[in-house]
């Protein structure tokens, strides 16, 4: 779908349909749904004096203009209480809208700047939510379905501005949300793919040919490498599968050479059976979602390399499967990172912060500061905190602000637990460093300290998005299956480091 800003008055684009609102309790529309209402000879008062129209959050009614106006149809969405509306309102408004008018046929929708008028927002930002929300909302997954899709899709979606003056600040708005919805989208693609089609070889691939595309750096440390390089932990979870494990490396230069560079990680795991800690078969196909954070890390890359900030920022992802093969790795054996530490291995299934523990190593070796990583770490952290908002764990306080207000601006929650001295008492091993699980008590904090012991002293924050990453029912501008959680957070953060870093 195509976005753009034109010029003009609602009433008179020739469209299939015309998208306005109304705020919870408003019974006489102002601004560009009055000047729609007018238009329609009043209908959209008489709906709301029916009680058929009442603005509630994401309510869509579809009005027929027969001929009144050049849009074909109107759809008033609701915008809620006024009081409650934020950019992420409007990301979900919008998704709602252009749902309803895709299944009716529409192909060329245009819409007003919810937030601009009565909800009195900056214009770029509601404009970038507006796109935004349009186009992850649109989203869908039909890769392997050979059968045709019930709908047809919206070609063009117009921003409708009266003030001319206003253009080019909201072109820079739909830019920015285009890029990080498309963005969003494409590791939504790779997130979704079962494991039979995204392999570590796989990943690779595709962020080799991305980085090709979109002017990254691009490495791939083969296993003889890391081998030499003595992870020792990733390659012990990579060992009970035949594909071979991928560490996957994007580099963005677009800062000094002397300024630090922002380094993020994600969680690879091209799928998770537990290894021999083997997990129960009911829902075991989810863990094809469990190199989210990977995808993730992927898709920021590619948001990154086109919205150009000044800042250096590097991807890795390690990549590999966890299964129970011949050769794999047995509950109690002991694996040595690369940073040296020794670690018992209590339960396969706890592998993910193996692989990342290696990566935080790697991201040290490289000199990458600060570090964020992004993981589908535990099933603890989403019977903690549910499928609403992401755990955030880190070292360095300021770190962890800056990171969960990147998450806020992106409508990606984020809630930060303890990291309290006594909960390492748990990963505590009698015959290695660490062990790799601290226990069913707080399960998501233990999963965190132990990857503190491998990010050491480099500013660190650990996001969990085992709960977010994948949801069960469509809800806003999430599709059911992949959210894409924590792409839009990075680039935000890396958008907001690179600021500080010019200044
Ligand atoms: N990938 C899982 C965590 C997960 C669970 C992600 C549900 C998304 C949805 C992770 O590798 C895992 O298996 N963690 C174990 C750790 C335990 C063995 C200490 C868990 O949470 O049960
Ligand atoms: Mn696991
Ligand atoms: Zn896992």
């Amino acid at each position: 779908m195509e976005v753009k800003v034109i010029c003009g008055d609602i009433t008179k684009v020739k469209v299939d349909a015309a998208i306005v609102n109304l705020f919870e309790g408003v019974e006489h529309p102002g601004g560009a749904t009055g000047a729609v209402d007018q238009a329609l000879g009043g209908t959209i008062s008489q709906l709301i004096g029916e009680g058929e129209i009442k603005g509630k959050l994401n309510e869509v009614t579809l009005i027929h203009t027969m001929g009144k106006t050049e849009p074909e149809r109107v759809a008033v969405v609701g915008l809620g209480k006024q009081e409650k509306f934020t950019y992420d309102s409007i990301r979900g408004v919008m998704a709602a809208a252009c749902r309803s008018l895709r299944k009716v046929g529409a192909k060329r929708v245009a819409t007003i700047i919810h937030g601009a008028g009565a909800g009195g927002m900056d214009v770029e930002g509601a404009v970038q939510a507006l796109t935004e929300g349009s186009i992850l909302g649109l989203y869908g997954f039909r890769k392997h379905v050979t059968k045709e899709a019930e709908h047809g899709e919206i070609e063009e979606l117009l921003i409708v501005e009266r003030d001319e003056s206003r253009l080019p600040s909201l072109e820079s708005g739909v830019n920015r949300g285009r890029v990080l919805a498309e963005a969003t989208n494409f590791g939504r693609d790779m997130i979704n793919q079962p494991a039979n089609y995204m392999t570590p070889s796989d990943m690779a691939e595709v962020a080799r040919g991305g980085a090709a595309d979109w002017g990254l750096e691009f490495n791939v440390l083969e296993r003889e490498e890391m081998e030499r390089l003595g992870m020792g932990a990733f390659l012990g979870v990579a060992q009970g599968s035949k594909q071979a494990p991928k560490f996957i490396v994007m580099g963005y230069r677009g800062g000094d050479l002397a300024a630090s560079p922002l380094g993020v990680i994600g969680k690879g795991l091209t799928f998770d059976s537990g290894g021999i800690s083997i997990k129960p078969s009911e829902g075991m196909d989810e863990m094809k979602g469990d190199m989210a954070g990977g995808g993730a890390v992927i898709a920021a890359m590619r948001a990154i390399a086109e919205l150009k900030p000044r800042i250096n920022v590097t991807g890795l992802v390690p990549a590999t499967e966890n299964l129970p093969g011949g050769a794999a790795l047995k509950p109690g054996d002991i694996l040595k990172a690369m940073n040296g530490k020794t670690i018992e291995v209590v339960s396969t299934d706890a592998e993910g912060r193996l692989i990342v523990a290696d990566a935080l190593s790697y991201a040290r070796k490289l000199g990458l500061s600060p570090l964020v990583d992004v993981a589908t770490l535990t099933g603890a952290c989403r019977i903690a905190l549910g499928d609403i908002c992401s755990g955030a764990f880190g070292n360095d306080q300021e770190l962890v602000t800056k990171v969960i207000k990147a998450g806020e601006e992106a409508g990606e929650r984020i809630w930060q637990l303890p990291m309290y001295e006594e909960y390492k008492e748990q990963n505590k091993s009698e015959v290695a460093d660490v062990k790799n699980t601290g226990g069913r008590y707080a399960g998501a904090i233990t999963a965190a300290q132990f990857l503190a012991e491998f990010s050491e002293d480099t500013p660190w924050v650990h996001l969990d998005i085992a709960g977010p990453s994948f949801i069960k029912k469509e809800r806003g501008y999430l599709i059911k299956g992949a959210t894409g959680v924590g792409v839009r957070t990075l680039v935000n953060l890396a958008l907001a480091l690179a600021e500080e870093q010019s200044k």
